[in-house]
């Protein structure tokens, strides 16, 4: 493996499918290692155009606009960052071979529908995880929920953050629940996984890389583990390293491994795993950077976004800790396309707390506009920090001059 010099004949060409905040902090990490990057999203200035080479805005579910992208830029990696991708072509450009997708068109084929991911692991793989059934309307959810038993979980097939998601603990709630589910998905109306719900002490992400080693094969390791809180399915604080038992963290290594390898490629994976006791059932996977893995911005020596760029790359990666952390999400709180930020200096001044923004240009009340981040002694210090951090940046809407 080679690198060469970015907008030159030599260059490493990596095209982001996704520039968000998780997309941008990747396009930084392959900068810094020279490579040449074009950055794609569904609107201008996304956070991860701003850092960009080249940044284009297009419809990244449509085939022929993605296909006619990749043909113009020639990368030589294409990296998703989001689910919503016309991955159908990314199987077909894959197979032509003219770009490496990472970490497979397969793995980001699979994860874009819950369903292919789900009954991977469950019914191919044999991995523990909540009973579920899939319904294409409002009767056959009735029956299924009916069968798994109150209460359950669901979700449109196609979404993420929790879009379209509830839990429901009677018969009376499901009819609701199937609204939500068709109105809250991504792409494919009308049809959702129901869940029965697990009754976990913690859940925690596995980050989880495919590696080249020093003798050129692939190689999984894993960092410490994430645990967070989610609300309404979308994480709001994460720490690193979570406390587990060491049964429970071998056998939570073991899942993780199954799956992405499965998966292959290389690059680094979210784990998704609930935790009882000894206890670990699979949830879900991204073959990407996991949001609650923002948290290694300040706790590893390589955080989660350099650890896909050296993957990607075929370098060498190093998981380990470096000090326990947390992170807290910063709500844009406000509907505004006029956005700044009071506090920033106030949540710098408590050592060990540093804080990320966007940059994204719209800010909405639930839309996620930054992150804080704390390293201290201990995990309980860490969390109290970056949720103060977090509370005292404001965004607000500055009057126009
Ligand atoms: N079967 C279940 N039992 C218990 N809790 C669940 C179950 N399914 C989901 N949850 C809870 O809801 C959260 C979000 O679920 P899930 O990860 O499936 O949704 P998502 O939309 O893909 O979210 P994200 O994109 O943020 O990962 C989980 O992290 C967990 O806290
Ligand atoms: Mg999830």
């Amino acid at each position: 493996m080679h690198i060469g010099t970015p907008l030159s004949p030599t260059a490493t060409r990596v095209m982001l499918l996704g520039a968000g905040e998780l997309g941008k902090e990747v396009v930084i990490a392959l900068q810094r290692l020279g490579v040449e990057v074009t950055a794609v999203d569904r609107y201008e200035n996304a956070p991860g155009h701003q850092v960009a080479h080249r940044a284009h805005v297009i419809a990244m579910n449509d085939p022929t606009a993605l296909r006619a992208l990749i043909e113009a830029e020639q990368p030589h990696f294409i990296v998703p960052e989001i689910e919503a991708i016309a991955t159908e072509e990314l199987l077909k450009i894959e197979a032509e071979g003219s770009a490496t997708v990472i970490p497979t068109a397969r793995a980001a084929h699979l994860t874009m529908n819950r369903e292919g991911i789900r009954r991977l692991a469950a019914e191919t793989l044999g991995l523990p995880t909540s009973p579920y059934a899939f319904a294409d309307s409002l009767a056959e959810l009735e029956t299924a929920a009916a069968t798994i038993g109150y209460p359950v979980i669901v979700k449109p097939v196609m979404s993420s953050s929790g879009k379209g998601q509830s839990r429901v603990d009677s018969a009376a709630g499901i009819a609701a629940a199937w609204e939500v589910a068709c109105t809250g998905g991504r792409v494919d109306k009308g049809r959702v996984i129901v869940e029965g719900v697990i009754d976990f002490d913690y859940e925690i992400t596995l980050l989880t890389v495919r590696a080249l080693n020093a003798w050129d094969e692939i190689e999984t390791r894993f960092c410490a583990p994430v645990g967070h809180i989610q609300v309404k399915g979308d994480y709001v604080e994460s720490w690193q390293p979570h406390p587990m038992s060491d049964a429970a963290l071998t056998r939570a290594q073991e899942i993780a491994a199954r799956v992405t390898g499965n998966l292959g490629g290389r690059g680094l994976f979210g784990v998704e795993l609930f935790v009882k006791g000894d206890q670990v059932w699979f949830s879900e996977v991204s073959p990407r950077p996991h949001d609650t893995g923002m948290v290694t911005m300040a706790t590893q020596r390589q955080n989660e976004f350099e650890l896909h760029a050296r993957a990607i790359l075929g370098l060498p990666v190093d998981t380990s800790l470096r000090e326990p952390g947390a992170s807290a999400v910063i709500y844009g709180g406000i509907d505004s396309r006029r956005v700044a930020y009071a506090g920033v200096a106030e949540a710098l001044a408590e050592p060990g707390v540093d804080v990320r923004l966007f940059g994204k240009p719209e800010s909405f009340t639930r839309r996620r506009m930054g992150v804080a981040l704390a390293t201290a002694a201990t995990l309980e210090e860490a969390r109290a920090h970056a949720r103060t951090a977090a509370a005292t940046v404001l965004p607000f809407a500055p009057i126009p001059e």
